[in-house]
């Protein structure tokens, strides 16, 4: 070498170096591994337009019903398989069941390209936690994090890719079925749970054998259903829409979550799986989206009710000049498109963007690599309810619980009293599941009245219903009755059925169904402490059983473990700690109710809540019976008044706010230390306060901790009246406290720039 390089003249060795390096860099390229959008590209350029579609299509298998299905039998759905027709298949459950599809696709079709394999994981797999309106009252977006995490393993385990997870759609009328599927009323909250959803999901690398592709549902503003009720039309201006609806949608896109789902509902005029609006111009050109999107259950069908299509092949038509990549149910990409195609009212080009899209998924997951990846009999043995993940299910339970009132330390219960447990739902165990409960078994929960039982051995507790949850029948009451009058208290767990929330279970009245409250007041006349458990998947309207209850307890549906957890919450063995993801309203006539409220140019003083011509109703007062943000705690905690770190800020500067929580009480506990935020003046009208932080604090009896806030052009900020974000200068008022209502305020100046 020496030889050689010294009888080269200076310039051919600087040519020949640079040649070496650029070989060597060259080389060094090819050896990476290719992109999953290089591979789908190839793969592209080899299918024939009928395998394109067949990728575009979803089909829902035999193991679960979750729409208005025509029958489909497992033999025609393994023949569209076959022929290519069905690229992905939702509602098939476990390792035999999918390994037999799986090996049909990649053995038996031409070119070989796996089925991606969807299901509704939505509070667990097997291992079932509480609903996602519960698990949002824990305000711990780190253990929401870790439940999905174990579902995302258990599922996984059962051979499923892919999960119809998260739901953020913001609820702000608990008419509407879905508030449980969601996490309540408040952008900010909601945007905290929808990205810890998402990462819990996918965890931190798609190709993963425990990981599951989020899809985030449903968009846009589904929540915002007129009258609450299912499917209805949304009418939303776009100020409100980008304040409120979207900002948990793009949160999870944020967190990395690589498939979306359109809504149901129609968006000031344009059905949202059609809205170019939503599919094109926010979610790819604004958010950047790189996933695909998906309809939901025959959405492009549903355009002809909804009345933008004529036909099934001009909603086809619509549906993919408007982005949406994957049929979900309706069959119109595989039945019209091919037509539409050759008569030149589609293009080619637009069917390959939406193919790539979904290819390109399909190798990031590592679908290719190893289409059998998930399917594994043994793994899926081993996975389902493991010890941890148990107790992760009974930590959130625990966690999701909110003491609404606790008169006379009526709570904790102590042990070795004599108790009557009474109510419809003390001893249901598939009430405790919720809706959406995927392969969660009723079987394996204990029952809240199992739970006291365990806590009070030796103690008589006795359990009689009383009445059933909905019917008029009030046979049992005497029965009921007599046990409260022979016990030292009564426990009593009422509520809805988990039949009564999630999709198209609306309804009119927020009060207790059936006989319920009657119950309650007669069990209330016999004298003793009446301590009420209650189960529901909405905020609901119960002034009257608040009055009559010493303490209430919401639970929510609290899942596989929530029966025991609720029982030990009871007892004390943990503090309850959980704050209302939504207002609990005095009255259905008050709905839509939510903290975040504006003004109004004649705001009613509570001081005189009687005066005239005051934005007010004649029957009930404006504030509800619980507002966003509160629950108690069989501890004390004293805020102090908050201190400003300045008093005026530059833009681009921070400012910071202090308190001093103590916990003044006999038990260690934990708080949700919250911070609002209040635009005084602005271009256009501004909520009279909004959450803009919050965070969860444990401290032991007589501890106290300073909690601080950093308060900067990102808490500041807001849609202005031209439509642009960012600041205005001006005066800003800052509360910090234990909910929305009983804060400390400071105030702070904004300069101008
Ligand atoms: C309809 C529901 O709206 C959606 O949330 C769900 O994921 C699909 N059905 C699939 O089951």
């Amino acid at each position: 070498m020496k030889i050689f390089f010294t009888n080269l003249a200076g310039r051919q060795l600087v040519l020949l170096l640079l040649a070496t390096v650029l070989l060597y860099t060259i080389s060094a390229r090819s050896a990476e591994p290719e992109t999953a959008g290089a591979r789908a590209d190839a793969l592209l350029a080899r299918m024939t337009v009928a395998e394109k579609i067949g990728q575009l299509t979803l089909f829902t298998g035999y193991s679960g019903i979750t729409g208005p299905v025509k029958e489909q039998s497992q033999r025609s759905l393994l023949e569209q398989v076959r022929k290519g027709d069905c690229g992905n298949v939702f509602n098939l459950i476990s390792v035999a069941e999918i390994k037999k599809f799986q090996k049909v696709a990649v053995e038996e079709t031409r070119l070989h390209i796996p089925l991606l394999f969807g299901y509704d994981v939505i509070h667990g797999y097997k291992t079932i936690f509480p609903i996602c309106l519960g698990a949002a009252a824990s305000w711990n977006p780190a253990l929401i994090e870790s439940s999905d995490r174990v579902a995302a393993t258990e599922a996984a385990a059962a051979g499923l890719d892919w999960t119809f997870a998260p739901m953020v759609d913001i609820a702000r009328d608990p008419r509407w079925g879905r508030i449980c599927e969601g996490a309540g009323e408040d952008p900010f909250l909601g945007s905290a749970v929808a990205a810890a959803r998402v990462r819990g999901f996918q965890g931190t690398n798609l190709a993963a054998p425990d990981t599951l592709l989020a899809c985030v549902k449903h968009f846009a503003a589904y929540g915002a259903v007129q009258a609450g009720r299912d499917y209805n039309t949304v009418d939303l201006s776009e100020r409100t829409l980008r304040e409120i609806y979207l900002p948990p949608y793009r949160a999870a896109i944020d967190a990395g979550a690589l498939s979306v789902m359109a809504s149901f509902n129609e968006l000031n005029g344009t059905p949202a799986t059609v809205n170019r609006f939503l599919l094109q111009q926010v979610l790819r050109d604004e958010w950047g989206f790189q996933g695909f999107a998906v309809t939901d259950y025959t959405a492009i069908n549903e355009l002809v009710m909804h009345g933008t299509a004529a036909d099934e092949g001009d909603a086809a038509r619509q549906a993919l000049a408007a982005g949406v990549d994957m049929d979900m149910q309706s069959a119109a990409y595989l039945n019209h498109l091919p037509e539409r195609l050759a008569a030149g009212q589609i293009t080619e080009a637009q069917i390959n963007t939406a193919v790539k899209r979904i290819l390109e998924i399909k190798f990031k997951l590592g679908l290719f690599d190893n289409p059998f990846r998930h399917l594994n009999e043994q793994r899926e043995q081993q996975a389902f309810y493991a010890k941890e993940n148990l107790a992760t299910a009974y930590r959130l339970a625990c966690e999701s619980f909110v003491l609404l009132k606790n008169t006379n330390q009526t709570l904790p219960l102590k042990a070795g009293k004599k108790i009557a447990v009474i109510g419809p739902l003390a001893d249901s165990r598939r009430d405790l599941l919720g809706s959406w409960i995927a392969k969660g078994k009723a079987n394996s929960c204990k029952t809240v009245f199992e739970g006291i039982q365990r806590n009070n051995p030796g103690a008589k507790v006795t359990f009689t219903a009383g009445c059933d949850l909905d019917s008029t029948n009030r046979a049992g009451f005497a029965k009921a009755v007599a046990a409260a009058k022979r016990a030292d208290l009564a426990v009593l767990v009422l509520g809805e059925s988990c039949e009564m929330s999630g999709e198209a279970k609306c309804r009119t009245s927020l009060g207790l169904p059936g006989v319920q409250t009657e119950l309650l007041l007669e069990i209330k006349q016999t004298g003793k402490p009446v301590v009420v458990v209650l189960m529901n998947g909405r905020p609901l309207a119960l002034e009257e059983e608040s009055q009559l209850a010493d303490a209430l307890l919401e639970i929510w549906f609290p899942g596989t473990e929530g029966g025991a957890a609720a029982a030990d919450v009871l007892f004390g063995r943990h503090n309850p700690s959980g704050k209302l993801p939504a207002t609990f309203p005095r009255t259905v006539g008050q709905v839509p109710i939510f903290y975040a409220a504006k003004n109004t140019g004649r705001p009613l003083d509570p001081a005189n809540p009687k005066e005239k011509y005051k934005s007010s109703y004649l029957d009930c007062p404006n504030d509800p019976l619980y507002p966003f943000g509160f629950g108690l705690s069989y501890t004390t905690f004293t805020y102090s008044e908050v201190r400003l770190d300045r008093a005026t800020l530059n833009p681009g500067e921070k400012i910071q706010a202090t308190v001093t929580v103590t916990n003044t009480g006999n038990y260690a506990g934990a708080e949700v230390v919250q911070l609002y935020l209040r635009d005084l003046v602005g271009s256009v009208t501004r909520p009279v306060r909004e959450l803009k932080g919050f965070q969860k604090i444990e401290l032991r009896a007589g501890e106290s901790r300073e909690i601080s806030f950093t308060i900067g052009e990102n808490e500041l900020k807001f849609l202005r009246a031209d439509m642009t974000v960012g600041t205005e200068p001006g005066e800003f008022q800052v509360f910090i406290g234990p909910n929305s209502r009983d804060t400390h305020a400071a105030k702070f100046d904004l300069l101008e720039p």
